[in-house]
């Protein structure tokens, strides 16, 4: 018997070196002190022994037994102890939030396309300005050949303030701050949120970005205004995308025109951010009318120049193949996480 009982103690280490989940611990359990373990069978053998030997064989039997109830134990707590660890390392959180190894944000699609038209334009001579978002009725209106009464208001309808001064409804109000400012020969860029009372779908949002462009100088001609535009889109696109030049009216130029872009969503075939027209309206300009001019003290006998007002989300919408423009005011980090590179 002794033999036997040595032979059990060392099969059992040897087996719980190997066991490595709490199953397999337990059908070593039923095996040694389970109702017909190894080790439960031999105290059943102790009543069957000469009287002699049954108080030794009793005290040895007993003793294994002790000691294979103390390693199962053992083992039991070193199986817990690897398993909360192995769910320590997994769940592992680095409170100290080192900016190198986590995400700090990116910068929103429609703030990289005017960073990178700042810097096409800066690189042509042109100085950016900036312009206040609540305007008064005259930079954002009159000073721009839109009297009081004029039907082109209705088309920008906006949010009035209870002072009388209003949301701008277009960056073309830092036209007129500019003229203000600048005295021919100059050119500028504007770039900043614009508000109206929109019926929102996949191209219209009530605040949306514009970048105003004005260039002012002797004997500028329509022909300048292509250029530029031209310039403008191949960098933003990186090649030469299909345009089209069409009369359009605004009352603060003369002639005016309205450049439409091949829809890039759906390669003109039609889908609803061109409306089923194959173009996008993307970049509406003209010649600076002469009464704009006189309004900011420059005389249109001996000036001329050219304006545009760039929208600056349906670029973004164009270049990055988003369908829906209410995507870029979601806040939903899911779409702005996109953009990280
Ligand atoms: N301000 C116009 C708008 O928001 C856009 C515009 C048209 C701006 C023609 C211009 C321009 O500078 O020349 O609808």
């Amino acid at each position: 018997m002794k033999d036997e009982i040595a032979a059990i103690s060392d099969e059992l280490r040897e087996a719980l070196d190997s066991v490595s989940s709490e199953s397999g611990l337990g059908t070593l359990r039923v095996a040694y002190v389970g109702k017909n373990g190894r080790v439960t069978s031999l105290l059943k053998q102790l009543g069957g022994l000469p009287a002699e030997e049954r108080k030794e064989a009793g005290r040895l039997v007993n003793g294994l037994k002790g000691e294979v109830e103390r390693l199962l134990a053992e083992r039991a707590v070193g199986l817990q102890s690897a398993a909360l660890e192995a769910e320590l390392q997994a769940e592992w959180v680095d409170v100290t939030l080192d900016p190198a190894q986590h995400r700090v944000g990116n910068l929103h699609p429609t703030t990289r396309i005017q960073y990178e038209l700042e810097d096409v334009f800066v690189s042509m001579g042109f100085e950016v300005l900036d312009g206040p978002q609540v305007e008064t009725e005259h930079f954002n209106f009159e000073a721009l050949n839109i009297p009081a009464n004029h039907p082109a208001r209705d088309m920008q309808d906006t949010f009035y303030l209870e002072d009388g001064n209003l949301l701008r409804t277009h960056t073309s109000s830092i036209q007129v701050r500019g003229m203000q400012r600048l005295r021919p020969p100059f050119k500028i860029i504007g770039p900043g949120k614009c508000f109206r009372c929109e019926r929102l779908d996949a191209s219209h949002e009530a605040t949306f970005h514009q970048m105003e462009g004005m260039m002012v100088d002797r004997d500028i001609k329509v022909a300048h205004l292509v250029y530029f535009m031209k310039t403008l889109l191949s960098h933003i696109f990186g090649r030469e995308e299909e345009v089209r030049l069409r009369p359009g009216y605004f009352p603060f130029v003369e002639p005016g025109f309205e450049l439409d872009i091949r829809c890039l969503i759906c390669a003109g075939r039609g889908c609803p951010v061109c409306k089923y027209g194959g173009w996008v309206e993307l970049l509406p300009c003209g010649m600076v009318h002469p009464n704009v001019l006189r309004a900011g003290d420059i005389d249109p006998s001996e000036y001329s120049g050219f304006a545009f007002g760039l929208g600056l989300d349906r670029l973004v919408q164009m270049r990055y193949g988003i369908e829906d423009i209410r995507h870029l005011h979601s806040a939903d980090l899911r779409f702005l996480r996109q953009f990280s590179h």
